[in-house]
């Protein structure tokens, strides 16, 4: 399972980008906005210039034919940038567009097999589960992932599965178990992932037991 940072902060991009262990970034508009740019343009060269792998960028209308022209616009910024279309009639219609013209969309915002099945069929290169959402109301986010992965698998269909909406560590655990390609986490989880208090123990008894022999 590769792992995306989810976020729109240029620093934790580049801290990802040196840790070795980032090779791809999601964003949304809630993300940007949370970063206080309305240049949402020049955030995202930015960091699809830091990350040389996918980096998805939302539209921001719900207008067919404005979605259609704001994701061309997107897809121009930049080599690498991957547009995150919600799945809806109208979401559909725009990601069958875009797949014919290779034009690579992330159907987002998906709570349903059935979502994701249609996002597949429609041509999208990547889907992506909302986990935490869906935990969030008492459902299995997991669970949801764990079935696309099965269904995709059971048909051959080429779209990677982005288990996104990740709160914590175990989520990540959880998706790399159900065969998830890709989980997008946020910053604080990705440094969650790399801590273990028996690394940071060991590490410390360690340098303790050369100090006896160093200081003779
Ligand atoms: C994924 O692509 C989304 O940006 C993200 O995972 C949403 O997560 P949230 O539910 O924490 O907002």
């Amino acid at each position: 399972m590769r792992i995306f940072l989810d976020t729109a902060n240029v620093e934790q991009v580049r801290h990802g980008a040196r840790l070795g262990v980032v090779s791809g970034v999601t964003t949304n508009p809630s993300l940007v906005s949370k970063e206080g740019s309305s240049d949402y343009k020049a955030v995202i060269k930015e960091i699809c210039a830091i990350i040389s792998g996918p980096v998805s960028v939302e539209v921001l209308t719900t207008d067919k034919e404005a979605m259609l022209a704001q994701a061309r616009e997107m897809a121009g910024w930049a080599t690498n940038a991957v547009i995150k279309i919600p799945i809806t009639a109208d979401g559909l219609e725009v990601t069958a567009a875009l797949a014919k013209e290779s034009i690579k969309v992330n159907a987002t915002l998906c709570f349903s097999l059935n979502q994701a099945l249609l996002a597949a069929h429609a041509g999208a290169a990547y889907v992506s589960p909302f986990v935490g959402r869906l935990d969030d109301i008492g459902h299995d986010g997991m669970a949801l992932v764990a079935d696309i992965v099965a269904v995709y698998r059971d048909y051959d269909l080429p779209t990677e599965v982005i288990a996104a909406s990740i709160r914590h560590p175990l989520h990540c655990v959880t998706a790399a178990k159900a065969g998830a390609a890709i989980a997008t986490v946020p910053y604080s989880v990705l440094l969650q992932m790399i801590q273990h208090p028996l690394t940071d123990i060991g590490i410390a008894r360690f340098l303790a037991d050369w100090q006896k022999v160093a200081k003779k």
